[in-house]
C-alpha cells in the first residue's frame, strides 16, 4: 500500500531523489514530514498577508486574525477541546514550562511524574524543587501512579500535580485511556485541587485524542510532531483551570490595559498566555496539519502505524544480536521500535560510522540514535543493563513510523540492517 489511504503523494520530500534514492524517513517521533497542504499554508502567509495578528485593523491584520481563529478551531476540533482553550507556545517543552511556572504552588506541594519522562516533563519539576517552589518532585513506574497517589494521601502529603507522559518517545509504551481516567478519578478523590497534566507529544496524531473523555486538566503537544511546522506547540487546558494560572511570560498581546497603579489587567484566555508577536506562519500551517490528520483519521493512523511496527518488529527479532527496548509485543509500543545491540561495541574503530550513519549514508534511511532526551529513565534503570554486562551503557536506535511509511521501506531497512549485522559479526555478543 502507498502509505495510509495513499497519502505518500502528499509529501513532496518522499519523491525527491537524494544521491539517486528516495529518502526513507523513520525519525517521526522526533519530527514528522509535512504534507503539501501545510507547506502551501505557510507560503500563503508569507506571500499574501505577512502581518501580525491581534493588533492591526488593516486588511492583512484582519486576515491573520481570521487565520488564528481557524487554527484554534481546527486544533480544538482534532482533540475535542474548545476554541478558547488552545494556547500557542513554541513547542511541547514550552507548554510544560509555562504550566510549571504559572501554577500557584505552595512550598509543601508535591509533583508526581512517571520514571519515563522526556526531559521536558522532568527537569522543570526538579528545578522547582531546587528553588523550593515545591517540596518535592517524585517519580514512579506508570503502572504505580494510582497507588502512589493513595500512599501520599495516607501519609498526609499534599499532591498538587500529576504530570504524565502519555506515550513514551523512548520505547512507545503508553498509558491507556482507561488508566488515565482512573488515575484522574483517584487523584481528584484524594486531592480535589490537584491537577492532571498529560505530555501528549507522541499521542496527538498517533491516536484519537478526546480531552473531554480523558478529563485531564492540561495537555501539551508539539505541532512539528503532527505534520505541522516547526517552532509551534500547544497547551490545551480546561477553561476554569487556565483561568486560575498566573502568566509567567508577559508583554504585548497579554494585557487589556494597565490599571491606575500601572499594574496589568490581563486579556481573557488564551491570549493572556501568548506574549509578543507569534509564529503566524506556523499557526496557519497548523490549521492545515490538524485538518489533514483529521481527514486521515487518527484511529486509522494508529492502527496503520502499529501494523508497520509489528511487521518491522518480527524482522528485527530475527537478528540474534539485537534486543528490542520495552515489550516485544509491538501493540504495546505504538509506532516506535527502539533497539540496541547485545555487544560491548558496535564499531571497530572511532572512525567507523555508527549504525544510524551507515543507514543514512548508504540508503537514505533515517532513524535516530541516543537516549532521546529521556535521561532520567536511562540513569534510573542503569543497573538493569549492568546485569547484561557490568558497565554496559547501551546506545539506543529508534525507528518510529508514520502514516506515509510502507512495508517496502521496512524491507529496505531490514536489508541494510542485515548488512550491518554481518559487518559486526566478528565483534563478540554478550552471552544470553
Ligand atoms: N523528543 C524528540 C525525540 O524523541 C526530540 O526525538
Amino acid at each position: 500500500m502507498d502509505g495510509l489511504k495513499g497519502c505518500r503523494k502528499d509529501f513532496p520530500i518522499l519523491s525527491e531523489k537524494i544521491d539517486g534514492m528516495n529518502p526513507i524517513y523513520f525519525d517521526n517521533a522526533c519530527m514528522t514530514l509535512k504534507p503539501e497542504a501545510v507547506l502551501n499554508e505557510i507560503c500563503d502567509y508569507y506571500h499574501h498577508y505577512p502581518a501580525c495578528g491581534g493588533r492591526s485593523s488593516h486588511k492583512f491584520g484582519k486576515i491573520v486574525d481570521k487565520k488564528i481563529n481557524e487554527s484554534r478551531d481546527a486544533i480544538a476540533s482534532l482533540i475535542n477541546g474548545n476554541h478558547d482553550e488552545i494556547v500557542f507556545t513554541k513547542n511541547c517543552s514550552e507548554a510544560l514550562n509555562l504550566l510549571a511556572r504559572s501554577i500557584k504552588f505552595s512550598n509543601d506541594s508535591i509533583v508526581l511524574t512517571t520514571d519515563k519522562e522526556h526531559n521536558s516533563n522532568f527537569i522543570i519539576w526538579r528545578v522547582l524543587q531546587q528553588e523550593k517552589v515545591i517540596k518535592k518532585h517524585i517519580y514512579t513506574a506508570a503502572d504505580k501512579v494510582l497507588e502512589t497517589i493513595e500512599r501520599l494521601h495516607k501519609h498526609g502529603e499534599k499532591l498538587s500535580v500529576v504530570s504524565l507522559c502519555w506515550v513514551s518517545n523512548l520505547d512507545g509504551t503508553f498509558i491507556s485511556e482507561e488508566e488515565i481516567i482512573a488515575i484522574n478519578k483517584g487523584l481528584k478523590q484524594f486531592f480535589p485541587d490537584a491537577l492532571l497534566i498529560l505530555d501528549a507529544a507522541q499521542a496527538v496524531m498517533h491516536k484519537r485524542v478526546d480531552v473531554k473523555r480523558l478529563s485531564a486538566d492540561f495537555l501539551a503537544f508539539s505541532i512539528h510532531k503532527m505534520m505541522g511546522p516547526t517552532g509551534l506547540g500547544v497547551l490545551w487546558g480546561k477553561k476554569d483551570k487556565l483561568e486560575k494560572l498566573s502568566p509567567f511570560m508577559t508583554g504585548g498581546g497579554t494585557v487589556e490595559r494597565l490599571d491606575s497603579g500601572n499594574m496589568p489587567v490581563y486579556l481573557d484566555i488564551p491570549e493572556r498566555f501568548e506574549a509578543g508577536l507569534q509564529h503566524y506562519a506556523g499557526i496557519c500551517g497548523a490549521t492545515a496539519a490538524a485538518k489533514y490528520i483529521a481527514e486521515l483519521d487518527p484511529t486509522e493512523i494508529s492502527l496503520y502505524e502499529c501494523m508497520l511496527n509489528k511487521y518491522a518488529t518480527e524482522k528485527i527479532k530475527a537478528f540474534d544480536c539485537i534486543e528490542i527496548l520495552g515489550p516485544e509485543d509491538a501493540e504495546k509500543r505504538s509506532g516506535i521500535l527502539t533497539f540496541y545491540f547485545r555487544k560491548p561495541a558496535t564499531k571497530h574503530s572511532d572512525n567507523e560510522p555508527d549504525i544510524d550513519q551507515k543507514l543514512s549514508d548508504r540508503a537514505n534511511i533515517m532513524i535516530r540514535k541516543g537516549k532521546f532526551c529521556v535521561y532520567s529513565w536511562c540513569s534510573i534503570h542503569r543497573n538493569g543493563f549492568f546485569k547484561i554486562m557490568p558497565g554496559f551503557d547501551p546506545v539506543f536506535y529508534r525507528a518510529s513510523f508514520a502514516a506515509y511509511n510502507t512495508k517496502d521501506e521496512i524491507d529496505r531497512f531490514i536489508e541494510e540492517m542485515a548488512r550491518i549485522v554481518d559487518e559486526l559479526s566478528d565483534l563478540p555478543d554478550f552471552p544470553k
